[in-house]
């Protein structure tokens, strides 16, 4: 049978791509065969398996060549499912559901008991989101079951944003891809921890702490702190293990460099590496390039800002230039914050 064929993970499967239209019932039996299968949803694509068999989990931390410490984020169908296999979903969690919810918010709530703890890498916590691609909906709905899914790339390599991204990512180590398009928002979901008082972003995304503060001060008059800030409660970081890691980030040797540096960094370049080919990435549109040199122009809109983020690193790290080098967008709050966030993680401050 098919599916037998292709349970060894020593031997190479055959990766399919296939529509999400046409893939979900197959993509389902594979699933509850303890098989993985790349999706999209509407932030990145994920990397799937049924959330409540521990083998199939522990398969994707072997995939993915995921450190064991770093959990991963549990889908549900629906608000209920979330209720069915979490603890402690309070009201916090229920507004931010209703106001967020299907949508990239995750939120970190206690782990119930038929959540293997393989999927939190042994927290009694787990991450939870509902996402609003209608491919990962109808995913959800023909398991039944929540999908434990982590970004569909190499741990440690930029997230994917199309089904092509995936495939050259896990070609090979997966059966199935089931290609939704390309991701609208982009950059992966908000992650809030709700077991902490008062609630603390620990990933900012697209769901700004600004909307969520705004929908639970109306509410309950909760307050909610981002990672980062200095009032924060110096514990948060530890929570999230694989947050403090460096991420998504390319092969090719990158840095980061402020607004109005380019001059300098131009004169670095001529003198400590005048044969370097050099793709720099930017939201200005001046094009005062060199020989040498490409430019990668970046939205100075937010929303596709971020929604071209990781395929413009893709695109840069893909031609064999020996540096990429990042402009760091202002910081203008709202979706900016979670973009700055992915280039620090994606780069090194510069000069070297
Ligand atoms: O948009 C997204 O969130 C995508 C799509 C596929 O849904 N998924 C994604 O998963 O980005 P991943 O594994 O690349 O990132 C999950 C993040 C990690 O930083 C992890 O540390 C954090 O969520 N996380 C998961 N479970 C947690 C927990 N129990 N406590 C604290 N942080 C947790
Ligand atoms: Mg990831």
């Amino acid at each position: 049978m098919w599916m037998a064929a292709t349970t060894s993970l020593a031997g190479k499967v055959k990766t399919l791509v296939r529509a999400a239209g046409e893939g979900i019932a197959d993509a389902a039996a594979l699933l509850r065969a303890g098989q993985l299968v790349a999706f999209a949803t509407e932030t990145v694509y994920g990397l799937g398996a049924d959330a409540t068999q521990a083998a199939a989990v522990r398969r994707i931390y072997k995939v993915k060549r995921r450190p064991a410490d770093n959990p991963l984020i549990v889908h549900v169908l629906n608000q209920r499912q979330a209720e069915d296999y979490a603890v402690g979903f309070d009201d916090v969690a229920r507004i931010l559901a209703r106001r967020f919810w299907p949508g990239p918010l995750t939120m970190v709530v206690g782990r119930g008991e038929k959540i293997p703890a393989e999927v939190s890498a042994g927290l009694p916590t787990m991450a939870v989101r509902c996402p609003a691609h209608k491919a990962a909906q109808r995913l959800l709905a023909a398991l039944g079951r929540p999908i434990a899914a982590p970004s569909a790339n190499l741990s440690g390599h930029v997230s994917p944003t199309t089904a092509a991204d995936v495939l050259a990512e896990l070609e090979g180590r997966i059966p199935l891809i089931l290609d939704g398009g390309p991701c609208r928002v982009g950059v992966e979901s908000t992650v809030i921890d709700l077991t902490v008082d008062p609630p603390v972003v620990l990933r900012p995304g697209s769901v700004t702490v600004e909307m969520i503060h705004a929908a639970l001060r109306r509410k309950l008059g909760t307050r909610v702190e981002a990672i980062g800030t200095t009032s924060m409660s110096g514990n948060a970081v530890a929570k999230s293990p694989g947050m403090s890691k460096r991420h998504y980030a390319p092969v090719t040797p990158t840095y980061r460099y402020l607004r109005g540096e380019w001059h300098q960094v131009r004169a670095w370049l001529n003198r400590y590496r005048p044969r370097a080919r050099v793709v720099r990435l930017s939201c200005e549109k001046s094009g005062a390039v060199g020989g040498q040199e490409v430019l990668i122009h970046l939205s100075a809109k937010g929303e596709q800002c971020a929604r071209h983020l990781y395929k413009n690193l893709r695109t840069a790290d893909s031609r064999g230039y020996d540096l990429i080098l990042v402009e760091m967008p202002p910081d203008r709050g709202h979706v900016w914050t979670a973009i700055r966030d992915r280039i620090r993680r994606a780069s090194q401050e510069w000069p070297p």
